[in-house]
């Protein structure tokens, strides 16, 4: 698994900066105003830092932009990195100065100065979330990169213990976004149900409690619709849960539900070659949930918090769903499988079903790589949001919108639930390419029992994407971690 950045708080020693390995962060203002770590650094740099902000014009800087200062002389350091950051800076300004120093990073140890920061985590955790690398596969990587020295983040600062208890839920918040990027990154020889079932069953150690509904299970519970998707591949079908009780034991908790198909060949509707190794995304969903978890139970939320994941994988055999089969879900409702790519659905169907008859929740959010129209409609700048009920998807797009991951509300309605009407069952999968996000939250609507809020998140667009983005290399970004932590914070904790 890759593990966050090793993070020291320490007092501030100005005496170490002359020899200090790797890079050193100052923090200066747009003012220019030098602080008494910075005043050091231009004393040993002698005067470089002093010009630098001279002919910098930093006012036309934006907070948190970086200018390095390359082997500077006077310093056993590699690189100054001069971070432009006003004392008021808003909690995404200084996790954009953090992600600045992440990327430039690059393995060494990384000395801030944070005598002056007012938000020492944003900083920490914008550094740590951007220096994630997915080198499992790497041999080279391991022996090449990091040799004695971790590469760890220090920061000085006047008050290190009290820093280091305010840094502690944002660092579980790092632990689940990473573990959700490895799930989403890992490919799918390695990643099969069963793998991730693991990983989902280790989380125990956690205080989590797992269960894992087998195959068998599932055929009890009439669960046809999940099990029409996984009957052509070798590797098993699995329904785990994760429940989280740090909330009040009478108190319903929130479900989340997420698809995890390990990998999405389209199955029989087979897709084409082009692209297809990008499907080993498609568990996105589930690993999202799983990251969510992970960190509610390592910051010890004071919430209750059910998380379900369909784990399965979508595979052509002669033992494979074809399309035209009429399978029966855990509901009751029949559905005609006109496409056996549009499996998502098939799976988050009866997750969410179970998720209702077993733990009665007071709200349910699913996510899922669900349609490629989401990318086609929103690109990989937002995810799609659709529900039933307005407290909970607002309350979903605020939290949204103050981590800085992009969500955008789509409609539902009657004309589009029409659209899936099937001529023989009482529903079909695919409603053709019109509207195709809202389609399939149209069918997953139908499992969402009265009065019940729902809030949708197709998240296709931004589980993983080919470019950096703000907090992670390309690959898996570990869109959802942070809002849903966010809105469990926001919905139960604020008292
Ligand atoms: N997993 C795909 C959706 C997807 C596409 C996710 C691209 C990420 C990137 C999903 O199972 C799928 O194949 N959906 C079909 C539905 C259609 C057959 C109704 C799609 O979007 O084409
Ligand atoms: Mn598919
Ligand atoms: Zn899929």
């Amino acid at each position: 698994m890759t593990r966050p950045l090793p993070v020291v708080f320490a007092e501030t020693d100005l005496d170490v900066l002359a020899t200090a390995p790797g890079r050193i962060a100052v923090i200066i203002p747009p003012e220019g105003k030098l602080d008494a770590g910075a005043r050091r650094i231009n004393r040993l740099t002698r005067g470089t830092l002093a010009r630098l902000i001279e002919a910098a014009a930093l006012g036309e800087k934006k907070p948190g932009d970086v200018i390095t200062i390359n082997w500077p002389t006077g310093m056993a350091a590699e690189a100054v990195d001069v971070v432009i950051l006003p004392r008021s800076a808003s909690p995404a300004e200084s996790r954009r100065a953090g992600v600045a120093l992440g990327r430039l990073k690059n393995g060494k140890p990384l000395l801030i100065l944070g005598a002056s920061l007012r938000r020492p985590v944003d900083v920490i955790l914008g550094a740590v979330l951007r220096a994630y690398e997915f080198t499992t596969h790497k041999t080279k990587a391991k022996t090449d990169k990091t040799p004695e020295e971790p590469g760890a983040i220090t920061l000085m600062s006047g008050k290190p213990d009290e820093i280091e208890s305010e840094a502690a839920p944002a660092l579980a918040v790092a632990e689940g976004v990473f573990f959700t990027r490895d799930l989403v990154n890992e490919p799918a020889n390695h990643l099969t149900t069963t793998e991730f079932a693991n990983r989902i069953t280790a989380m125990q150690d956690l205080g989590l409690k797992i269960t894992v509904l087998e195959e068998s299970d599932m055929e009890k519970f009439g669960m046809g619709a999940i099990l029409s998707v996984g009957q052509g591949s070798a590797s098993p079908s699995k329904l785990a849960v994760m429940e989280w009780q740090g909330g009040a034991a009478d108190e319903a908790p929130l479900a989340l539900i997420g698809k995890g198909v390990v990998f999405d060949t389209g199955g029989i509707s087979i897709k084409p070659a082009a692209g297809m190794e990008e499907m080993t995304m498609d568990m996105g969903g589930a690993g999202v949930v799983a990251g969510v978890m992970r960190t509610l139970a390592l910051r010890k939320a004071r919430a209750n918090v059910v998380g379900l994941v369909g784990l399965v994988e979508n595979m052509p055999s002669d033992r494979a769903t074809r399309p035209g089969d009429v399978v029966t879900s855990m509901k009751g409702d029949t559905i005609e499988v006109i496409n056996t790519d549009a499996e998502g659905r098939l799976v988050l169907a009866d997750v969410m079903w179970y998720a209702q008859e077993t733990y009665k929740p007071r709200g349910m959010v699913d996510l899922a790589t669900l349609t490629g129209a989401c990318i086609v409609a929103l690109g990989h700048e937002n995810a799609a949001v659709l529900s039933n009920n307005d407290g909970l998807c607002n309350a979903v797009l605020r939290a949204a919108k103050v981590e800085g991951e992009g969500a955008w509300r789509l409609p539902l309605g009657q004309g589009y639930a029409d659209i899936m009407k099937s001529q023989i069952a009482d529903v079909k999968n695919s409603g053709g390419r019109p509207a195709g996000t809202i389609t399939a939250a149209e069918f997953l609507h139908r499992f969402v029992q009265d009065g019940m809020p729902w809030v949708h998140l197709d998240i296709a667009g931004v589980a993983s994407v080919k470019a950096d983005t703000t907090y992670a290399p390309k690959g898996a970004t570990g869109w959802g971690v942070m809002a849903l932590n966010r809105l469990v914070a926001d919905l139960f904790e604020q008292s």
